[in-house]
């Protein structure tokens, strides 16, 4: 079982994340579990990390081609092995993350060149998830959160609009493929939306 989550910064996708892990293992049987998550989660993730997410790169395509390049090794060492296993496989971020940041929310690319990097995926045989959960917010709650802990800058730096546009870009990619996506309110409280996720979940899967 291959799960991912995604959702702008300010989600809350990677304290949910944590949450359902733990749930995935005492509560539902996931005995041998893989959490990971991208940008990073293979031998020279982090190193990736700082060069995508330092900024520098003056390109939208270097960004797009290095979060491919962080993908493919991270599939390759880490998600491919790990659901030959038998592993449950939950990632925080995955390729809806690059389809959604790089592409649908960047007004100069047009539609065509969108989907067509949306077949990308299938394109190159990257792992299909079983399921994605889209934890949905608004910018104003997602600006809200960020603030309290303090990491509000870099949503400062890319602007409202740009989350604004990653969050209809979200849709965009949900609405091409809907299969196995589970859409969640996520702005009510932390315990509100654990309890959806894990009920979406015992419905869709146990
Ligand atoms: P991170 O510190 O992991 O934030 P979060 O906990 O919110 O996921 O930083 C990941 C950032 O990288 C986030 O702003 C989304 C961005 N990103 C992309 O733009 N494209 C991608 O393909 C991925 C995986 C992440």
């Amino acid at each position: 079982m291959f799960i991912v989550m995604e959702g702008i910064d300010g989600s809350g996708k990677t304290t949910q994340t944590k949450l359902f892990a733990e749930w995935l293992k005492n509560s539902a049987g996931f005995d041998r579990l893989f959490v990971t998550r991208e940008p990073g989660g293979w031998y020279a993730g982090e190193t990736v990390r700082e060069l995508i997410l330092g900024g520098n790169l003056s390109s939208v395509w270097s960004e797009f081609f290095a979060f491919m390049l962080d993908r493919c090794e991270h599939v390759a060492l880490g998600i491919t092995p790990e659901l030959a296993k038998g592993s449950c496989v939950l990632c925080d971020r995955y390729m809806p993350s690059t389809l959604a940041y790089q592409i649908f929310s960047n007004p100069d690319i047009p539609d065509e060149t969108a989907e067509y990097m949306f077949r990308m995926s299938d394109v190159i045989g990257l792992p299909k998830p079983d399921c994605v959960y889209l934890l949905d917010v608004n910018t104003g709650v997602a600006r809200r959160r960020l603030e309290t802990r303090g990491k509000i800058d870099s949503f400062d730096a890319r602007g409202e609009n740009f989350f604004s546009r990653v969050r209809s870009g979200y849709d965009k990619i949900m609405n091409l493929s809907p299969d196995g996506w589970i859409k969640i309110d996520a702005s009510g409280s932390e315990d509100e939306v654990f309890s959806e996720i894990t009920a979406r979940f015992s419905e869709a899967f146990l």
